[in-house]
């Protein structure tokens, strides 16, 4: 297809968090308003949107890869190359030097101007290469179609953008300053999604406990009255919440958790470190003691709360003190699971130039004793569950014949067969029982 024909089909891919991933479909939406459709899996596209993420290592080089093969797909059998545009984070941050080096791209977009990727079609399509990473985020909302489908499970951003300045995090640059959508948005939203069919809704936000704002009778409520007000609608069965951060977990959130049935007890609570020094070094303003008095708490409101972090080992001066201070966390909280990462010097933040960078055989290692801890915590926390009898929400079919695949409160993957005279449908919520588990999932069986 010559680059000055309008496409006729899509495809987006997202790449990095789940607000990403939320961000994809949206942009989706968009281009479904202009008229495009979806390519099939496995066809070619005329347009490819590549969201990207660059939250750590070899990220701009994936991009170039990527567009490198999508070209070389596209050409190998005399076709001609599909419009390609960049968008998320890798976008908003490598911009001009994507233009520069890669003719490919037409449209460059950032995380808050994708609301406009309509018009930058228009411009692409009548032959100019365009980039836009305007910020802040609040027109984009509402530029953006109402929405029309839903899974099961669904993303609501709530929240956006970071003001936190962790020393080794790109966030506050890439996604800008902390915005709070507004609460009448956001119910209108949830409304939409409910009725396109979303059972459970996870509210996102880069600092999702910190959004404030303004209900219908003029009060400013947080995260927690959001999610007490969302509660309410007969319909919507399940809420979860990500990421969040430990100074903003409020008394009012902690106790929605004792006090509100279908905020799932599941918490992701990244703490990063454990030892003070390094989480000084990070700027993260709370210490090890703090993180576990929060956890305490949390646990005292719902005692079978999951709990789950983010961790990264390595950070510029971790010495073996450190990580042992990490290690004894993670013993301490005993989490259901976690994501650990290996520290990666990214350009622009504080930590990029500190001295003491840690050599990569260290990290390696240091990231295998970790992730042992984890697995192990994560293990443990599964079979713990058996004999359990949980509601399970179906998401979809299993690998084999007759079985399903679905999500316990406690986030765990549970797979089971239709059985007991039950003919499972996506979107029910089932009762079943946890007969196996397994360090990444679990057997149930359906009760009837
Ligand atoms: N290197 C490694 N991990 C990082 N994260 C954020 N920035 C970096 C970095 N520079 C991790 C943090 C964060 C998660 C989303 O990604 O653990 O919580
Ligand atoms: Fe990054 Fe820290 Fe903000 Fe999280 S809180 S997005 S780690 S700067």
């Amino acid at each position: 297809m010559p680059h000055t024909d309008t496409p006729q089909t899509y495809r987006v891919k997202s790449f990095g968090c789940q607000m990403n991933v939320y961000d994809g479909e949206r942009m989706a939406e968009l281009l479904a308003e202009q008229g495009l459709t979806a390519a099939a899996d496995g066809d070619a596209a005329d347009l490819v949107v590549l969201n990207t993420c660059h939250i750590r290592e070899k990220a701009v080089e994936k991009v170039y890869s990527d567009i490198g093969r999508i070209v070389k797909d596209a050409t190998e059998e005399g076709g001609s190359a599909p419009l390609i545009a960049v968008a998320g984070c890798v976008a908003q941050a490598e911009g001009e030097e994507i233009m520069a080096r890669a003719p490919a791209v037409k449209m460059v977009v950032g995380p808050q101007a994708y609301h406009r990727l309509p018009d930058m079609l228009k411009a692409a399509t009548s032959g100019a290469r365009v980039t836009d990473t305007d910020m802040p985020a609040d027109a984009k909302f509402a530029a953006l179609p109402k929405r029309r489908r839903a899974g099961p499970t669904a993303f609501l951003t709530v929240q956006e953008g970071c003001d936190k300045f962790c020393t080794y995090c790109v966030v506050p640059y890439t996604r800008g300053a902390e915005i709070s959508r507004p609460h009448a948005d956001l119910i209108e939203e949830a409304h939409r999604l409910i009725e396109a069919g979303a059972r459970e809704i996870t509210l996102l936000g880069q600092n999702v406990n910190a959004w404030t704002g303004e209900n219908a009778k003029g009060q400013t409520i947080g995260l927690d009255g959001l999610i007490r007000e969302l509660a309410a609608i007969p319909d919507l069965r399940r809420i979860r919440y990500t990421t969040s951060h430990p100074n903003d977990m409020t008394e009012g959130l902690i106790a929605a958790h004792g006090e509100v049935e279908k905020l799932m007890p599941f918490l992701h609570l990244p703490v990063q470190s454990g030892s003070n020094r390094i989480l000084r070094a990070m700027n993260r303003s709370h210490d090890a003691d703090s993180y576990l008095r929060i956890l305490e708490r949390v646990r005292a409101a719902r005692p079978d709360i999951a709990l789950s972090g983010d961790f990264i080992v390595g950070f510029p001066g971790e010495t073996e003190a450190d990580f042992a201070d990490t290690l004894s966390l993670v013993d301490a909280v005993g989490y259901a699971q976690c994501f650990s990462f290996k520290y990666s010097p990214r350009p622009g933040t504080p930590a990029a130039t500190m001295d003491d960078q840690i050599s990569a055989e260290v990290m390696d290692d240091r990231l295998k004793r970790l992730q042992d801890a984890l697995n192990r915590h994560q293990l443990a926390f599964n079979q713990a569950s058996l004999g359990r009898a949980c509601d399970v929400l179906v998401e979809r079919h299993g690998r084999h014949e007759g079985q399903w695949l679905g999500k316990s409160p406690w986030l765990q993957s549970v797979h089971f067969m239709a059985e007991n005279g039950v003919t499972p449908a996506i979107g029910d919520i089932l009762r079943v029982e946890l007969v196996q588990a397994g360090p990444n999932s679990l057997a149930g069986r359906i009760l009837g």
